[in-house]
């Protein structure tokens, strides 16, 4: 099934991932905690890496793993050891890549609100790209490369005006949105003068992004023939050709077993079929072309393994019974649920259930009723307190998200490769909470 990753296995009379099977997993490192399936997250990297070189050959540019959806140092190595990219949005995110020692080159920097510091140091350090997100930023960096003597590349965001086909909150690209400069408004067209006046910066394309999660081809599309239009409107304009076009991430993956998202390959050769035609339209050579996928390289790498602590039969207002199944973690360590109303799947992973199917509701230890996982499953009416619980394609934007609401110390990563498991990130403690207070 898609939302599992491929070294995860139900056979064995319980969950096992990479023959190391839940009980034992969580005899060792404790609930809840995350998985990760090492050999999984790296064929993923390599699917989009050779993907993007398959679909557009030698005009393929870099794979930037979006580290939002979840990094840690021992991530960011085998990003550097598969030979992709990655982009930061904070300086967090670069300090990250810099421990991981990131060749800077390969490193793409975003946000709308960059400090000045964050400024510096990626320039400083000399990374690949800044992708340049409002015209005050464009006058702090040429102001920085100018005190620091270095020209920096540069990519504009630009904002297509496409309403990409997702929740509103991951949506990016619509016309009133925080991000980027409008083509409609004429916003890009006077961002591309003011790069263009600093001799600091080294104006090399267009980046967008439309959101995320979303399953269809059509947005992708409709972004690159716009995006691919400015350039043509550049090289008209200036007689020479910006050489790279970034066209973000935002793939969309299973999280519920009828969830069908489209492959690497076909959503790369869908955008290499947009960008060539729109490329010939124009007369344009086909620039180079870069991506940002994070969720689909990380989201099914990892499930969430949590015990359950409570279970109460409820009688709901209509007069049905509902299951409230507590664990032991919550919106703390996957707030998408409340967030964004994001559905999961969970199935129990210490032993098999034949028992009945009852209308169940997976709720976390916070102390607050819209602290729900899964506000309906039909779950196996036996479950019961002690049983371990696995949710599926938690690793994007589920530790990279987590917080400390109610002193929660955040779940730790486990990667399992070969038959082994350790931690790449350990479990917070209460010490580590308690040595913020002065
Ligand atoms: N590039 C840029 C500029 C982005 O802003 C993002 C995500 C990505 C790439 C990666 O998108 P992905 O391939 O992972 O969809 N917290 C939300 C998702 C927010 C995404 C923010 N930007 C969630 O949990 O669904």
């Amino acid at each position: 099934m898609l939302m599992w990753s491929s070294n995860v296995a139900h056979t064995s009379g319980s969950l096992s991932l990479s023959s190391l099977n839940a009980q034992d997993l969580a005899r060792d490192f404790g609930t809840p905690a995350f998985f990760l399936d090492e050999a999984d997250f790296r064929d993923r990297v390599r699917t989009w890496r050779d993907g993007l070189q398959g679909a557009f050959g030698d005009h393929a540019g870099q794979v930037y793993y979006a580290a939002k959806a979840f990094i840690c140092v021992e991530v960011a190595r085998w990003l550097v050891e598969e030979g992709i990219g990655i982009d930061v949005c904070t300086g967090g995110e670069l300090a990250v890549a810099m421990a991981a020692n990131f060749p800077p080159e390969r490193i793409e920097v975003h946000g709308n609100n960059k400090s000045l510091a964050e400024l510096e140091s990626a320039i400083r350090i000399g990374v690949g790209t800044i992708v340049a997100d409002s015209l005050y930023e464009i006058e702090r960096i040429a102001a920085i490369c100018k005190k620091l003597g270095k020209k920096q590349k540069i990519l504009l965001r630009i904002t297509p005006g496409v309403a990409a086909h997702t929740h509103e909150s991951i949506a990016t690209a619509h016309e009133d949105v925080k991000f980027g400069f409008s083509i409609a408004s004429g916003a890009a067209w006077a961002a591309i003068e003011a790069a263009r006046s600093h001799s600091e910066i080294s104006l090399q394309g267009f980046h967008c992004h439309i959101g995320s999660q979303i399953f269809s081809s059509e947005g992708f599309t409709v972004s690159a023939q716009r995006l691919i239009a400015l350039l043509a409107k550049y090289q008209k304009e200036f007689g020479t050709a910006l050489p790279e076009l970034d066209l973000g991430g935002g793939y969309g993956i299973a999280y519920l077993p009828g969830d069908a998202p489209m492959s690497a390959a076909v959503a790369l050769e869908n955008l290499a079929s947009a960008v060539k035609s729109a490329c010939a339209e124009h007369g344009l050579d086909i620039p180079r072309i870069s991506i940002e996928p994070g969720r689909a390289i990380v989201g099914p790498t990892m499930f969430t393994l949590y015990e359950v602590g409570t279970i109460k039969d409820v009688t709901t207002e209509s007069g049905m019974v509902r299951k409230y199944i507590s664990i032991d973690g919550g919106m703390s360590d996957n707030m998408r649920p409340a967030l964004y109303d994001a559905e999961y799947t969970a199935v129990i992973a210490n032993r098999v259930s034949t028992a009945a199917l009852v209308s169940s509701r997976l709720v976390g230890k916070h102390c607050e009723s819209g602290d729900i996982l899964i506000k309906e499953i039909n779950f196996p009416s036996d479950v019961a307190v002690g049983d371990l619980i696995a949710i599926p394609a938690t690793g994007a934007y589920g530790r990279s998200m987590a917080s400390n609401y109610n002193h929660v110390p955040r779940p730790p990563v486990v990667a399992v490769r070969d038959g082994k498991a350790r931690i790449i990130l350990r479990r917070e403690t209460e010490a580590d909470l308690l040595g913020l207070d002065i």
